[in-house]
Order: C-alpha cells, then structure tokens, then sequence
C-alpha cells in the first residue's frame, strides 16, 4: 500500500526566505510535498533557481534591499491570490570573531539581515496577514538567541533580539488571529558550516560530543518542527521559543553531558 504523508498545507500559501540552502530548502521542500504553493527567497540566485517549479514561485533579492519585503508580498499575490497563511523568516548569517575585533560594517551586516530585514519582511506580511485576520509566522532564531557563545556577540544578540521579536509580535498580533513562534536550532549541518564539518580542527566533532543526543541536527529534522508550528495542528502554540538541539539547552555548560563513575 502507498502512504501518502500529511497535506497540512493543501490550498495554503507560504513564504520562506533564505530558501536556498539548509533548513530553508528543506522547509521549502516539506512544503511543496505537503500540497503548498511556496514564495521562496534566496540571495543566491543560482541555488534559488534549482527550487523552480509550478507550486513555487522564486525572489531572488537580498532580504535586505528596500522594497526586498513588498516582493515578496507581490509575488503571493500573483501566485496565490494575495492571500499569506505561513511565513518561513529564516534567512540568517553568522560572522565568528572576537569581540574585539569587530568592525561596523561585520555589526551593519549581521544585523542588517538577521533583524533589520527579519523586521520588515514580518511586518509586510503581517500587514496582510492582518488584514485576513489569520496566519502563521516562524523567526528562526537560534540556540544563541536564549544562551551565550563565545567569538559570535553580532549573532547572539541578533538571535536574542529575534526571540524578542517573536514573544512581541505573539502578544500584539494574537488578537488578529496571528501565531508567531520562534525556531531555535541547535547545531545542525547546513551550508553556514560546511567549513566547520569539513576541516580538520575537530572542532565539530567537538561540538557533537556536547549535544546529549551526541550528534548535529539535519535541515529536514528542523523542517519537521517547523512545518508543524506553522502548521494548523499547533493552533494553540504561540510565543513558543523551541529548542531543537539534541537537548543541548537542558544541559549546563559548567558540566560535561556525561558525569564520570
Ligand atoms: N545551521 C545551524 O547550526 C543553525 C543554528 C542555529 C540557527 N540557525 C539559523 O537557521 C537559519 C538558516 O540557516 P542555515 O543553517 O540553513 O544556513 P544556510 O547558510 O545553509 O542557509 C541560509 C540561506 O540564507 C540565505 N541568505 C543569507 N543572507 C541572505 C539575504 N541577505 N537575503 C536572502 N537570503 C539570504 C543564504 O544564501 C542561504 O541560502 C538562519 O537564520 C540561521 O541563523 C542555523
């Protein structure tokens, strides 16, 4: 017998920046299996268009050019009508270095991306999301968005800003029928750390032996929870800050996971 998987997003329209690569793409890919018809952003063009196809519809713009959000809005309507049930706000970057060490411009453009853009491609969608008076939104922060990590302070506090945009927009847009809820991904395997799996520092190794479940996530294991908090199945979760590392937020950092005999 052929089984076919969960159509959550049957008729319902779906936008998803940084829809190119890693967790996006395989957002972008759960969707469109599950019956969606999907906007999909990249500022990689290229890699944006190996996503084409008749359910989707590709924007390749920087999330943080101005008028980047009110494209994607326009292409909804083209695509769907006008109407927007999920928003995917996922494009991010990471920059790495000392604190010390950092310039304006590395400041301007984490931030830039990762709130500045995160911000108005929300509040576009938002505006229509309103305006129906239902949707759906994920921001996907990060585990740096509720914990410290060293050598990243332009990453930490865009991601804790994400999570604080997100427990906001919960409690103002939740009288417009509006769930907002944040992603918060552990260690996962993606493009942002190719460089880091494929060395051979043993940094990432590392890592994984620190994550209870001792291994990174994958991008469909991401997209699972994400498609489900986006989903009509958790019509009652809102301002929910998930953490989908392995457990890694459990654990504190003054003990190794294992204790020894
Ligand atoms: N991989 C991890 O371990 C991890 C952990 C925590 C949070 N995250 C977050 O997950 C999200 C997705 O990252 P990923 O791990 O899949 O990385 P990724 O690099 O594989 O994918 C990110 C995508 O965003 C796109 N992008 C970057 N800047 C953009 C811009 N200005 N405009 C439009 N698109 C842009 C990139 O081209 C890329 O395709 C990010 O917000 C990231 O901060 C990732």
């Amino acid at each position: 017998m052929t089984t076919r998987g969960p159509q959550r997003y049957s008729d319902k329209v779906a936008v998803v920046t940084g829809a190119a690569s890693g967790i996006g793409r395989a957002i972008v890919e759960g969707l469109v299996a599950e019956g969606a018809l999907v906007v999909a952003n990249d500022v990689n063009a290229g890699a944006l268009s190996e996503l084409q196809a008749d359910q989707v519809a590709t924007v390749a713009a920087d999330v943080r050019e101005p008028g980047a959000a009110q494209q994607l809005v326009a292409a909804a309507r083209e695509l769907g009508g006008g109407r927007i049930d999920a928003l995917f706000n996922n494009a991010g970057i990471s920059r790495p270095r000392p604190a010390a060490e950092i310039d304006d411009a590395t400041w301007s453009l984490v931030m830039g991306v990762n709130n500045d853009a995160a911000f108005h491609v929300v509040t576009a969608v938002g505006r229509v999301m309103i305006e129906q008076g239902h949707g759906a939104v994920l921001n996907t922060a990060s585990v740096a968005g509720t914990h410290g990590l060293p050598g990243n302070v332009p990453y930490v506090v865009s991601k804790h800003a994400a999570v604080g945009l997100t427990r906001a927009l919960a409690v103002e847009w939740g009288v417009h029928g509006i769930r907002v809820n944040a992603l918060c991904p552990g260690l996962t395997a993606t493009g942002m750390n190719t460089r880091l799996r494929t060395g051979n520092s043993g940094y990432w190794e590392a890592r994984e032996a620190v994550v209870p479940l001792r291994r990174a996530g994958t991008s469909e294991e991401q997209a699972a929870v994400a498609l489900f908090l986006n989903s009509d199945e958790a019509s009652y979760v809102s301002g929910l800050i998930a953490e989908v590392d392995g457990g890694t937020h459990a654990l504190y950092a003054g003990y190794a996971a294992n204790r020894p005999e």
